[in-house]
């Protein structure tokens, strides 16, 4: 792989311990995937941001890179983490948890990183144009960046996207190439997709069936971005999918030959197999919504179905800080609040210990929560459309 003098003394330690260790995991990743040079990121977003997920070693591992003066080259946002930073006292989170949570957040902050934690960069201050390189980790991010924006990152893991904020750039293979970003299976969806869960379900469906190829999808007459973002989450978790282009609608779309493609069709029977499939649980103990982490119109959305009603269980709508902000000055969260539900910033169902916080079934509206919950917080879980899900627990 061929490096600049900068790189090459990047490499060499003279930028210092820290940047040479970082580089040369970049420099190992470029060698294994076939490289043949460094490309500058105009932004990150780093995974592995959860205490539940990277426990005390990753505490340890991050101070020290803090604590050696490391700081990001580009604008670097971070995963969720496992609570709301803020208002995590008001979510019962065990506060031996909070404690590790928030020296994970201050060694970030200390390396110059947004200390907004969102799968949904793209909603709250980090959104990358059509084509522009970017190194993101997590996988619903990285599916809508380069499927429905048309940026150009590859799964990087949150080692390899810290690697890249702090070092401004990223080994120059897989998506960042126009030859890769190329459909591997046609999907004809002939199902009827209103609610953003079909979207789910549909996703479900073809990750399992697409592993990490590249899909194109015809017949889908209309999403609105909210709806793309779950299509593009489920994929990622069902399957592997880091790219997905629909006719008519994602921006490489009209580039793309798809003759002679294996198909792949998906009815209305699919959808609602899905939605019984992944369904395990009877009675809710907790709604959870925001997987993605719901937009301003998601919120929107909820407090309208809940103005004047009462919830008579607990009801989660994670988001953004940044989204939250907004929906706090609409008055939305206040609707939701008097209902009996919480909007949540910073986390979500998956990387919080909602298991060891009593909770046994979730309800979700979304193919890839409904997907994650089982293995991950030990969940029986009711997935289901927000409509559905809203009429069980209000009155
Ligand atoms: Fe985001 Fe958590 Fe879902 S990271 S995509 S809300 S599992």
């Amino acid at each position: 792989m061929h490096l600049t003098n900068l790189e090459e003394r990047m490499l060499s330690g003279e930028n210092g311990e820290v940047m040479g260790r970082m580089f040369r995991l970049l420099v190992r990743l470029g060698e294994i995937y076939g490289a043949d040079r460094m490309i500058p990121v105009n932004s990150s977003q780093v995974a592995g941001v959860s205490y539940k997920s990277i426990g005390d070693p990753g505490i340890e591992f991050l101070e020290d890179y803090a604590s050696k003066n490391a700081k990001v080259k580009v604008v670097t946002f971070l995963n969720p983490a496992g609570m709301d930073i803020e208002d995590w006292q008001k979510l019962n989170i065990p506060p031996g948890f909070a404690e590790k949570q928030l020296r994970i957040m201050n060694a970030f902050k200390k390396m110059g990183i947004v200390v907004s934690a969102t799968c949904t960069p793209y909603l709250a201050g980090n959104l990358p144009r059509f084509r522009e390189h970017i190194a993101w980790s997590e996988s619903s991010a990285i599916s809508f960046s380069n499927s429905v924006i048309g940026a150009r990152t590859n799964r990087e893991g949150g080692p390899s996207a810290l690697a890249a904020a702090l070092c401004g750039v990223t080994p120059n293979y897989g998506l960042h190439l126009d030859e890769n970003r190329k459909p591997q299976m046609l999907v004809e969806v002939n199902a009827r997709l209103e609610d953003s869960a079909d979207f789910g379900a549909l996703g479900y469906v073809v990750g399992k069936q697409a592993k990490n190829r590249i899909p194109y999808f015809k017949g889908i007459k209309e999403a609105d971005t909210d709806q793309l973002k779950a299509l593009g989450a489920a994929m990622a978790a069902s399957g592997a999918v880091a790219l997905y282009h629909v006719e008519d609608m994602t921006p490489e779309a009209h580039l793309m030959n798809t003759n002679g493609l294996e198909k792949l069709s998906v009815s209305d029977k699919d959808v609602n197999e899905t939605f019984a499939k992944l369904t395990t649980g009877k009675e809710p103990d907790i709604i959870i919504l925001g997987c993605p982490h719901s937009s301003l119109k998601e919120i929107m959305m909820v407090s309208r179905k809940l103005e004047g009603k009462k919830l008579n269980k607990p009801l989660w709508i994670c988001t953004s800080r940044m989204v939250k902000e907004a929906a706090n000055r609409m008055g939305f969260t206040q609707i939701i609040e008097t209902a009996g539900g919480k909007v949540v910033a910073d986390t979500c169902m998956v990387v919080s210990p909602i298991e060891d916080m009593g909770y046994k079934t979730t309800a979700v509206n979304s193919g890839k929560a409904a997907n994650y919950l089982p293995g991950f917080c030990k969940q029986s879980v009711i997935f289901g459309r927000l409509d559905n899900i809203l009429e069980k627990v209000t009155v």
